[in-house]
């Protein structure tokens, strides 16, 4: 597996990350070991979360995974996305002062840890100062509770107001943005991947196979198999990744694919990864073969003519 630093930072990344959002819905514990097992195999040693993950137990999986080999994981989870846990304390929810604190303890508890390598704001927070939740991200780092930290589902104004206020107040800064990135959702190409290739941060793909669709996985005009993301989340992503334009533009994908003797999901991680501006994929899965087909997409090289065609589709 291919490395390289991410952002100005001196850590050490592989090119593609296990997401781990189907922890605990879509595999159990045994399933996720062996799924982690693999990846670790394969160089994949970095294994990404969040505290809201299948209610809190994709940490859960992964701690008692990780907890006797903790120095070979580079591990991340996240704070700042509660609402969705459906609880209905403000100050559990967000990125206040008190709920980093709450919830990175909580985090370290179910990971079995005392530290995370890489800690990031799940979501630009409107009803916080900003100034307050950059300080307590930096005490993170003081106290060794985290190693680095980054944000996630950040614009590019966002990044850099960030920047201003810990340049002024000598604070840690993101080394990392983790947003939405793939063949059918391209807006970070507008603003956010120019801005971090110029301000030298690392860019993470989440969704990069868009959800299994990307992978081959689903079939126009049939339903979606049993034991697949669609089959048990039906309703809202689904009716959105299903449309008769995806599809359309799926088929045009695999004739460009079947140019190259690629697969599907190798051919759309080698687009993602191309010419370095993304540092690194962060794939999800269900089985631990389902990890073969993109890392080999992490060692390819798509010619120009290829990424032109893909380019415009
Ligand atoms: N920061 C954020 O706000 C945010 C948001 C979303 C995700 N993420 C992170 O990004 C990770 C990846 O996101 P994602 O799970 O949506 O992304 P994805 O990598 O686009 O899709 C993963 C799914 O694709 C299918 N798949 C993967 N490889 C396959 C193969 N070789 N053959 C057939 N199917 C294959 C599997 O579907 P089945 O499960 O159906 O088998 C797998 O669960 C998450 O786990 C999470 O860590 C972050």
């Amino acid at each position: 597996m291919q490395t390289m630093r991410l952002g100005r930072s001196g850590l050490v990344v592989p090119r593609i990350c296990l997401g781990t959002n189907n922890f605990g819905t879509g595999a159990d514990q045994q399933t996720c070991n062996k799924i982690m097992s693999q990846a670790l195999d394969m160089g994949i040693n970095m294994i990404d979360t969040a505290d809201g993950y299948a209610r809190g137990n994709s940490e859960k999986i992964i701690g008692q995974f990780i907890k006797d080999r903790r120095e070979d994981v580079i591990l991340s989870t996240k704070v700042g996305r509660e609402a969705f846990l459906g609880d209905l304390d403000a100050n559990k929810i967000g990125v206040s002062r008190k709920n980093i604190i709450y919830r990175l303890n909580q985090s370290l508890i179910k990971l079995q840890t005392d530290y995370i390598d890489l800690y990031y704001i799940h979501a630009y927070d409107t009803d916080v100062p900003l100034e307050e939740t950059m300080k307590t991200m930096d005490s993170l780092v003081k106290a060794g509770k985290v190693r680095y930290i980054a944000c996630s589902n950040h614009s590019a104004e966002q990044i850099e107001e960030s920047r201003e206020i810990v340049e002024k107040l000598g604070l840690e800064n993101y080394i990392a943005v983790q947003n939405q990135y793939n063949l059918f959702e391209r807006d970070i190409e507008t603003s956010v991947i120019p801005y971090c290739v110029e301000n030298n941060v690392g860019v993470l793909a989440y969704s990069p196979l868009f959800g299994g669709l990307l992978a081959g996985r689903y079939e126009k005009g049939k339903p979606p198999p049993q034991g697949s993301r669609a089959f048990y989340r039906q309703g809202g992503w689904w009716d959105k990744v299903s449309s008769r334009e995806n599809f359309e533009k799926l088929d045009k994908i695999k004739e460009v694919a079947k140019k190259t003797g690629l697969s599907l999901p190798a051919i759309a991680i080698a687009w993602i990864l191309r010419e370095k501006r993304v540092t690194t994929a962060v794939v999800g899965a269900s089985r631990p073969e389902q990890l073969e087909e993109p890392a080999k997409g992490a060692d390819v090289n798509l010619s120009a003519e290829i990424i032109g065609e893909l380019e415009v589709l």
